[in-house]
């Protein structure tokens, strides 16, 4: 993708003395009491921050913290405990400016942190009168909110429109090089995971995956329904029958490539979802009426590690079998493993993905951990995010 890259200015000697406006995707989980539960967004978005300041900008930064009504500010919609956090790991205070729209007074080596932009009447509908104000903040746009670059708001994209000079923060940049390198141009084999309850919330993604990869692993619920489709009995497990025709659909496309949908060979069933369920492990074809399918076998786990293995690239989402259950987590556990493992290329994203990172200790051997949740699934299923689309038309001039 052909965009302006904030680190380009910066070598240009473009940025000092400049106002910099960042968009970053500060949008943590937060407990009742207003705690950052996860900050794994706050420390990525440091590095563009530090970035600007290194090279003598007067920086502003701001996210939006939640769904907040428009308008109607709330303390629990503040960006204060982000601004404490950042401030911890960038060894500064970092003050929190409300009511911004209209002014900010920041001077090159000072960081202001701006309240909540979705709080701002207009952010949500991309309203032009407003992303103009905010483009007239500032000298350089960086947007670097990759969590947030499906969606087209003021402070993402009308201001990216206006601003004098609009480009790609080094976040959202290396987010959209892991994306090119994983599916533009991939290193073959091409193997995706993708897994999760409802083939409904991910059939873009499965239809989209399948006219480009060589493997498409599918698991839970999602691999209940192709077992359907492929003939298998699957007892009282999560499925959608009325989307049978939709997974044939999807097999018959990787198979008229050459490619395949791998149907678990064996599978782990229990009476009951419950994390004390007694774990059976069976041959898929001897699913009985009122067995739930909880994972996928270990002969299964093992041929889809081989593969993952043998893979030149990897695009993981979602875990294969109920992970939060010890008795039912193996499969995920040897896919995490064989991710690892393997020497292809590997992007993983989504919440339970990142879960399943974490708790497998492998974050290290995984190519690239994107900050993406819906933004990541939209590239899954082959759309052009709008930050994308807007910062490529601003290179274009
Ligand atoms: C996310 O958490 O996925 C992003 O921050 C986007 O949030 P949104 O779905 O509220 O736009």
């Amino acid at each position: 993708m052909n965009v302006l890259r904030f680190s380009d200015l910066i070598a240009q000697g473009k940025v000092a003395g400049k106002r910099v406006f960042i968009r970053a995707d500060l949008n943590v989980p937060q407990d009742d009491a207003c705690n950052i539960t996860e900050d794994t967004r706050v420390r990525a978005s440091v590095p563009a921050i530090q970035m600007a300041l290194d090279a003598g900008a007067a920086v502003m930064v701001t996210s939006h913290l939640g769904r907040p009504t428009e308008g109607e500010f709330k303390p629990a919609d503040s960006l204060a405990p982000v601004a404490k956090r950042m401030g911890e790991l960038m060894g500064r205070e970092i003050p929190v400016i409300a009511n911004w729209t209209d002014g900010v007074d920041v001077k090159p080596g000072q960081l202001v942190l701006l309240e909540n932009c979705r709080v701002n009447k207009g952010e949500k509908k991309n309203d032009e009168a407003l992303a103009q104000k905010m483009a007239a903040l500032c000298d350089i746009f960086v947007h670097d909110a990759f969590g947030t670059a499906h969606r087209a708001e003021a402070s993402t994209y009308g201001i990216a429109q206006f601003a004098p000079v609009a480009c790609a923060g080094p976040l959202l940049a290396a987010e959209m090089d892991a994306i090119s390198k994983a599916l533009l141009a991939p290193k073959r084999p091409l193997v995706a995971i993708v897994a999760g309850s409802k083939v409904s919330t991910k059939l873009t993604i499965l239809k989209s995956l399948a006219e480009n990869v060589d493997q498409l692993i599918v698991g839970g619920g999602i691999a209940n329904t192709f077992m359907l489709a492929a003939g298998l009995k699957i007892g009282k497990s999560l499925a959608e029958a009325d989307l049978l025709d939709q997974a044939k659909a999807v097999i018959e496309a990787m198979k008229a490539r050459g490619a395949a949908v791998p149907i678990p060979t064996d599978v782990v069933t229990a009476k009951t979802f419950s994390a004390d369920a007694v774990a059976t492990v069976k041959a898929a074809t001897d699913v009985a009426d009122d067995d739930l399918i909880l994972d996928i076998g270990p002969q299964t786990a093992q041929a889809l590690a081989d593969q993952l293995k043998k893979a030149g690239t990897i695009v993981w989402n979602g875990p294969v079998g109920v992970f939060e259950f010890a008795a039912f987590e193996n499969g995920t556990k040897v896919i995490a493993q064989a991710i690892a493992e393997s020497s292809a290329f590997s992007i993983a994203g989504g919440g339970d993905t990142l879960a399943a990172i974490a708790k497998y200790g492998i974050e290290k051997q995984v190519g690239y951990i994107s900050t993406g949740g819906g933004a990541f699934l939209e590239v899954l299923e082959g759309k052009t995010l709008p930050a994308f689309e807007i910062l490529t038309k601003r290179a274009a001039g």
